[in-house]
């Protein structure tokens, strides 16, 4: 069944959004003309065609390519303007966008230039959309920790322009543990923190972005549900799980929809929520994820679906008064 038109256009946070990752491959051929780059494909045809991933890394690698095309703050702007545009096409009303800088600065993009490119078009969304977007810094766990603690250092002119740090990229092998510092470091500028964990990485992940990285949110957090213990700490402290349903099929996570623990993680009494991750290459944007969760799992039902809203905003890092109105 269709997802009732209610809950299409009910008001709802989106807080797991990678902005490279909504970069459809129309904007990656036009912007590629606009820069003069040439691409390795013929067609978008012929680029959507190569979007069929067996897990996390294969998705990466055109991911990074993908996102390659992006050299003037216009281009930042543009992918971010047609993201938040179709946010709100689907109901959202608040968005915390993740950035990945450090694809963009290795290949000599300045910081700055992107900052504001992505700052310009969250502003715009707040005037003319009535959607409020803010801004999460990504370290690429694939890289070293001196590399995210430089990347840190190089973005604090526009310390004003993100309200956090998040950590993204190839999990395994990656622990969290491995960036202690550069989160401390997050935290002592009075910085959000958020991770990835138990998306491919084991539960063993999950606790240490925890107790290490003393993160407040869990970017997926799905194979939590391996460890009775972590269940019982992720329920007692309300630890929101930002789930990305069609993501976790595309990146064979789940061998399909039906499969999918959305379920039994709200019924675990978890804060978890919908997201998109990266709807340009995963198929579908928030009310694409929502519709298919609800078609393909008949546990379901509307309590769940009020709950996966109300989980929205209590987990975004909104103010508190505003929260309420929303919840
Ligand atoms: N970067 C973009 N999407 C990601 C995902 N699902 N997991 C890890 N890193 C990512
Ligand atoms: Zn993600």
């Amino acid at each position: 069944s269709a997802l009732p038109a209610l809950l299409r256009a009910a008001p709802k946070a989106e807080l797991h959004i990678h902005i490279e990752g909504s970069l459809e491959p129309e904007l990656i051929f036009r912007l590629a003309q606009r820069n003069g780059l040439s691409l390795p494909y013929a067609s978008v045809d012929a680029l959507r065609a190569a979007y069929a991933f067996s897990d996390l890394q294969s998705f990466l690698d055109i991911y990074y390519a993908g996102a390659s095309v992006l050299l003037q703050e216009q281009d930042f702007f543009d992918m971010a303007w047609a993201y938040l545009e179709r946010a709100a096409a689907d109901g959202v009303v608040h968005a915390e966008i993740f950035f990945d800088p450090q694809t963009h600065t290795a290949r000599g993009v300045p910081m700055g230039t992107l900052i504001q490119g992505l700052r310009r078009a969250c502003r715009r969304a707040e005037a003319e959309l009535g959607l409020s977007a803010v801004l999460i810094l990504c370290f690429l766990r694939h890289l070293s920790e001196d590399e995210a603690l430089a990347t840190l250092e190089a973005a604090l002119p526009w310390r004003a322009d993100f309200i956090g740090v998040g950590l993204d990229s190839s999990e395994l092998g990656h622990p969290p543990e491995k960036f202690a510092r550069v989160f401390a470091r997050a935290r002592a500028l009075g910085l959000h923190l958020v991770a990835h964990a138990g998306e491919e990485g084991p539960p063993a992940y999950v606790w240490s972005a925890l107790d290490v990285l003393k993160v407040q949110r869990i970017d997926h957090g799905v194979r939590s549900l391996e460890d009775a213990a972590l269940v019982a700490r992720l329920a007692a402290e309300r630890m929101p799980l930002t789930v990305c349903p069609l993501s976790n099929i595309k990146l064979c996570v789940f061998k399909s929809l039906a499969e999918h623990n959305l379920p039994a993680l709200l019924d675990a009494g978890l804060c978890a929520l919908v997201n998109s991750d990266d709807p340009a290459y995963f198929g579908g944007y928030l009310n694409d994820n929502l519709e298919q969760c609800f078609e393909a799992l008949p546990a379901l039902h509307g309590g769940h679906a009020w709950q996966l809203l109300s989980n929205s905003f209590e987990a975004s890092f909104v103010a508190p008064e505003r929260k309420r109105r929303w919840q």
